[in-house]
């Protein structure tokens, strides 16, 4: 990576950078990289991907994403060739509700997920969590091995997605391997066109069942969803809907599986933590924000401006993309005290793990229940888990999610508790 970066108050030359955020040199160096980023550059345009600003300093990154109205979520799909290219880069051309909306449009969809995923409400799904992490545990403690990808931190917060919106829970490989696919298949992969094909399939699937609950509400979060009436008293466009309730899945799947995945390398890596932990289950809670800061799972959103204006000693132009690096922000010394340190009890830890101001994950209580759940589970039935790390397998690309396929893993045996998969999401 080269840096150019003019004398600091020189509005009239652009600082740059070169940053292939879905290479294999980002993927291998990203903390070095981000780093770099944050000390020389905190906001530097880059051409990769037609050109954009890359913001890594924790100040001008958390300036962005609180002023809405100039930093715009917004995706225009009615024509490609438009400058709203919303949040991902490159673009990816599906609807994508409330993340790709801006207020005051954003809000109708947006107050409809706050409810079923507040933190009281995500608290309540304790139980349910506890249980689906105990049966998935249960299918293999008793064999010593596992992949704990694609037996554990994949299954789990896919089932608890699924079952918070109402949907069958049998039916998670279905929405969790397309998701997964297409997390790591940037535009223009080998595997996009067979992501974006499996995730068709999905949303054809999504869109039966939204418009059966139209049809014959049953009380959960797709009912909610399918029900519900704008402001004019109509019930809300179908294609909108559908795209929310796509949204819930998509977010409530990969990413906490990439969080939980890392979480559990970085302990098999550093063993005194690991046992500091089992003893002390009580540090879950901060351990968590800890390793959403440092490990990433979500490392970059984008936005267009929708004006010139000034951000970090730089002048950005009406249209131009801006790329926000939570994973950068999360590591500036100007923020945290010694960032690249791991610190379980860290607090405060005001962390963008989460992003921050009007788009801030609405699934960010519940996403935290889950790590804790499942960490605790792992720790208290498999303490002596030793990752193959010749064989674990990390998404070829960051790109946006920092993510593993797969973890083989061995341990000793332990019998099964008979914990029976729940037939139904918890109300
Ligand atoms: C470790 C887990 C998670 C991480 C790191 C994460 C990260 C994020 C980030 C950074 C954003 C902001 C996007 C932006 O500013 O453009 C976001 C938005 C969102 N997340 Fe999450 N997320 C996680 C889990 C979840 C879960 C469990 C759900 C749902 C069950 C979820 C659903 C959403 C939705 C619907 C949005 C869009 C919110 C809006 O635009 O108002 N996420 N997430």
């Amino acid at each position: 990576m080269q840096a150019d970066h003019p004398d600091a108050g020189d509005l009239t030359a652009r600082a740059t950078i070169e940053l292939d955020h879905h290479g294999a040199d980002y993927r291998d160096r990203w903390q070095e990289i981000s780093d770099g980023n944050v000390a020389r550059c905190p906001v530097a345009h880059t051409a990769a991907y037609g050109g954009t600003w890359v913001v890594s300093g924790y100040e001008p990154v958390v300036e962005a994403l609180r002023d809405h109205g100039v930093f715009s979520s917004y995706q225009d799909h009615t024509d490609p060739d438009a400058p709203m290219r919303g949040t991902s880069n490159p673009p990816i051309p599906a609807l994508n509700v409330p993340q790709e909306l801006d207020p005051p449009l954003h809000t109708v969809y947006r107050r409809l997920l706050n409810g079923p995923l507040s933190p009281e409400q995500s608290r309540r799904q304790e139980p349910f969590i506890r249980q689906v992490t105990a049966a998935c545990l249960d299918r293999f403690t008793e064999q010593g091995r596992a992949d704990l990808v694609a037996d554990l931190t994949n299954p789990v917060p896919a089932i608890v997605t699924l079952g918070i919106l109402g949907m069958p829970l049998a039916d998670w490989a279905k929405y969790a391997g397309p998701i997964h696919l297409l997390t790591y298949s940037p535009p223009g992969s080998p595997t996009w066109d067979e992501a974006m094909a499996a995730v068709g399939e999905m949303m054809a699937a999504l869109g039966a069942l939204v418009v059966a609950r139209r049809a014959e509400p049953t009380g959960d979060l797709v009912s909610v969803l399918a029900t519900a009436r704008g402001d004019d008293g109509e019930l809300l466009p179908l294609d909108h809907v559908i795209a929310t309730a796509g949204l819930v899945v998509a977010g409530g799947v990969d990413t906490t599986t990439a969080l939980v995945s890392h979480a559990l390398h970085w302990l098999y890596r550093n063993p005194a933590e690991r046992d500091r932990l089992i003893a002390d289950p009580n540090l879950l809670p901060t351990a968590v924000d800890e390793f959403l800061r440092v490990l990433a799972p979500v490392q970059f959103m984008s936005r267009t401006a929708t004006r010139d204006v000034e951000l970090g000693g730089q002048r950005i132009a009406a249209g131009e993309r801006v790329m926000l690096a939570f994973a950068a922000a999360n590591r500036d010394p100007a923020a945290f005290d010694c960032p690249s340190e791991m610190r379980l009890d860290r607090s405060p830890n005001r962390h963008v793990a989460f992003g921050s101001g009007v788009h801030r994950c609405v699934g960010a209580h519940l996403a935290k229940v889950e790590a804790v759940v499942m960490l605790d589970e792992i720790l208290r039935r498999i303490p002596d888990y030793v990752i193959d790390e010749d064989a674990a397998l990390r998404y070829p690309s960051i790109g946006a999610i920092n993510g593993y396929i797969g973890m083989p893993a061995t341990f000793t045996p332990t019998p099964a508790v008979g914990a029976a998969f729940p037939a139904s999401g918890a109300a």
